[in-house]
């Protein structure tokens, strides 16, 4: 038995954008999957814009995290039965957005990541990069607080990780989403305002990452925090907070 995370404990700021690494098998999905409450750790807590996710309960807890996140994964994970227009309004759909509302909205931010013009493609259809997008505009529609990002550049050649990483910024950066992303990709943390490294089950600032945080002051409302968060791999044994 090994814990992958280990008191691990990070604050996540709204609009900040925060790049998380570490090598393969590191925790890094774990974690993402523990803000988010698909997973469930042995001790300690999440919360998000003010609310403790861990202590929620279903359906409660499945209800908040539609509403309160987006997610964007390595392989896109579309819907691969519906078109590209069709798997962004389920995300409104889910979160009671109907009919024409819902409709004009996601044809918009469609066209906001360049796909204008291929809301009735089938997804299967579409290059990576094009997938990528419409995964972005699906974790976006509902304006979420935060997005989670799971390595989203890990499938896609240099050119088009450019492409995605800009569309990626540009829609969390105009609604002040904060944006948690796992990456491999130095281009990607360079863009973020921060850097954390997962290592050996704690996270912590990435040696010679630039840093800066949030020295102005500038956005302090405190959005997604998690303190203290442990997990195992079974078999399951309780652990006191770190
Ligand atoms: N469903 C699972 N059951 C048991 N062990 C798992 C499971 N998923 C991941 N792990 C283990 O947990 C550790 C962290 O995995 P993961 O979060 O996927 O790492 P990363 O995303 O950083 O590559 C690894 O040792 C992995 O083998
Ligand atoms: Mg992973």
């Amino acid at each position: 038995m090994h814990r992958v995370l280990d008191g691990a404990d990070a604050r996540f700021h709204r609009g900040e954008v925060v790049a998380i690494m570490g090598r393969s098998g590191s925790g890094k999905s774990t974690l993402l999957n523990l803000i988010s409450g698909i997973d469930r750790a042995d001790s300690g807590e999440v919360e998000i814009a003010g609310r403790i996710v861990t202590s929620m309960r279903e359906p409660e807890r499945t209800l908040f995290r539609r509403a309160h996140l987006g997610f964007v994964y390595q392989f896109f994970n579309l819907i691969p039965t519906l078109d590209a227009e069709e798997n962004v309004r389920l995300s409104l759909e889910l979160n009671g957005v109907r009919g024409t509302a819902a409709r004009r909205r996601s044809a918009a931010i469609l066209a906001e990541v360049g796909l204008g013009e291929r809301l009735r493609s089938a997804v299967d259809r579409l290059s990576g990069g094009e997938q990528q997008r419409v995964a972005i505009a699906r974790a976006l529609a509902h304006e979420p607080p935060v997005v989670l990002a799971d390595e989203p550049t890990g499938n896609l050649d240099e050119e088009t990780a450019s492409q995605v990483l800009r569309v990626l910024l540009s829609l969390t950066q105009s609604r002040r989403t904060t944006l948690i992303v796992v990456t491999h990709d130095s281009r990607v943390a360079d863009s973020a305002d921060r850097v954390l490294e997962l290592r050996e089950g704690k996270l912590a600032p990435r040696e010679g990452s630039a840093g800066q945080g949030f020295a102005d002051g500038s956005r302090q409302d405190l959005d997604a925090e998690r303190r203290g968060m442990s997990t195992e791999r079974a078999p399951a044994r309780r652990t006191g907070l770190s």
